[in-house]
């Protein structure tokens, strides 16, 4: 075991053109050592595939009761009961959802997934030049959650702005204008989502049942319904649009889809690893931990970068390279993994593979029209716009 500290310096992982750009230095950092440290950030940053892996899986070592963000969050305040917390509370809380998120529950969801899909490509087709963020990747998202939970918010661009908001906070250089939003959906949650649920959804049955099991405290219900309600919004967004625009990067794989379009489902997990939304997660540890060979202390901060992770020439080959046809894709870190493995992937994997479908059987090449321009948010690798072409087959 050696006890030498990789550092990065001079570079802030949160830095502007890092954002827009991140490809070169997170690589840098993954290449640098197992576990870097970040004197800028005070954060230690872990970009290899087996060592973002271990980081994740071992939750005694490594836990989430002090936030999976950025910014700490005190152990026993009003923290979210899934993602910020560790077992037993996480295992309670999770058995109290997970069946929302169960095969049949997806199952009765889907026609209305796919037809909300069929729709939005049968305009955009009509309309031949798009903007697949203003088009896919926000509509999409929106419309499945309110499926999902039963909650109709006061408009469309009031839920994504909050769901942006939710997005930022798990980031730093928090901005009070967005705590504020946050504040702001819950209050919109409590006061006028709630009441107006319809009789059978899942809104319902956290706030009322206390889950599935009848497992969650009545102070739990509206954090665990609140991330349930915007956690994937945002996410779900950079998903969509990181497919439409990785199938007009690489049209020979476009091509692939068409002839097969069986290759759906990899596909969407091959988008995943290759241009993973989530940018990153947070640890702290509990004691002195090696992270292969890099010794971390106690109560560090502990910043797993998913995206270098998912394009470890350690783990995939060629990883650069969009392969749809990879046989070891689903390997990604890009939804988590372990017991924090993201309970809406499920859902998320829908909305992707429905559209892929739907724009499969209208669409023979998706083209740009202009650059694509990357949205500078320190949590979520998406678009701000991505105009494209579609020509119809
Ligand atoms: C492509 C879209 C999505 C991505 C990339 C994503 C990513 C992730 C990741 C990486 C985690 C693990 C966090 C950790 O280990 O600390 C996670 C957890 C979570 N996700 Fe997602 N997610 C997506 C969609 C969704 C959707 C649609 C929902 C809800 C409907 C959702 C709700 C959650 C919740 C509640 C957790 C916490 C789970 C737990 O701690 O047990 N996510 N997500």
């Amino acid at each position: 075991m050696s006890s030498a500290v990789p550092l990065l310096e001079g570079i802030d992982p949160y830095g502007i053109q890092v954002l827009r750009e991140p490809a070169s230095t997170y690589g840098h950092i993954r290449e640098a050592g197992p576990a870097v440290y970040s004197p800028e950030r005070e954060v230690w940053l872990v970009g290899r595939y087996d060592s973002a892996r271990r980081v994740l899986r071992d939750h005694r070592e490594f836990r989430s009761g002090l936030g999976a963000g950025y910014t700490r969050v005190p152990e026993h305040g009003n923290n979210y009961p899934l993602v910020d917390s560790d077992p037993p509370r996480h295992t309670r809380v999770r058995r109290s959802v997970q069946t929302e998120f169960g095969r049949e529950a997806m199952e009765r969801l889907r026609p209305l997934v796919r037809a909300t899909a069929v729709g939005l490509v049968e305009a955009a087709v009509a309309a031949g030049q798009i903007d697949a963020v203003s088009l896919f990747a926000s509509p999409l998202p929106d419309l499945s959650t309110r499926l999902l939970t039963g909650i109709e918010p006061p408009d469309s661009l009031r839920m994504r702005v909050w769901a942006n908001a939710v997005g930022q906070l798990h980031g730093p250089d928090l901005d009070p204008s967005e705590e504020n939003l946050v504040s702001q959906a819950f209050d919109w949650l409590s006061g006028e989502g709630v009441p107006a649920l319809p009789k059978h959804c899942m809104g319902r049955r956290v706030m009322e049942d206390g889950g599935m099991n009848g497992a969650l405290a009545e102070s739990e219900r509206l954090t665990t319904l609140f991330s349930l309600w915007l956690a994937g919004v945002d996410s779900s967004n950079g998903l969509i649009g990181n497919v439409v625009n990785a199938f007009a990067e690489f049209p020979e794989e476009w091509d692939a889809v068409l002839a097969d379009p069986g290759l759906i489902p990899n596909a969407v997990e091959e988008v995943l690893r290759w241009d993973s939304p989530l940018r990153s997660v947070y640890r702290r540890t509990t004691v002195d931990v090696d992270i292969d060979g890099v010794v971390v202390p106690a109560d560090a901060d502990v910043c797993v970068l998913i995206p270098p992770a998912n394009r470890d020439p350690r783990r995939f080959a060629d990883p650069d390279r969009l392969d749809i046809s990879r046989v070891d894709a689903k390997a990604h870190l890009a939804l988590g993994t372990s017991i924090h493995l993201c309970v809406g992937a499920p859902l998320a994997r829908m909305e992707a593979i429905e559209l892929l479908t739907a724009l499969a059987r209208r669409v023979r090449r998706i083209e740009r029209t202009a650059p694509a321009v990357r949205a500078a948010s320190q949590t979520m690798s998406k678009f701000e716009s991505l105009p494209v072409r579609l020509v119809a087959r």
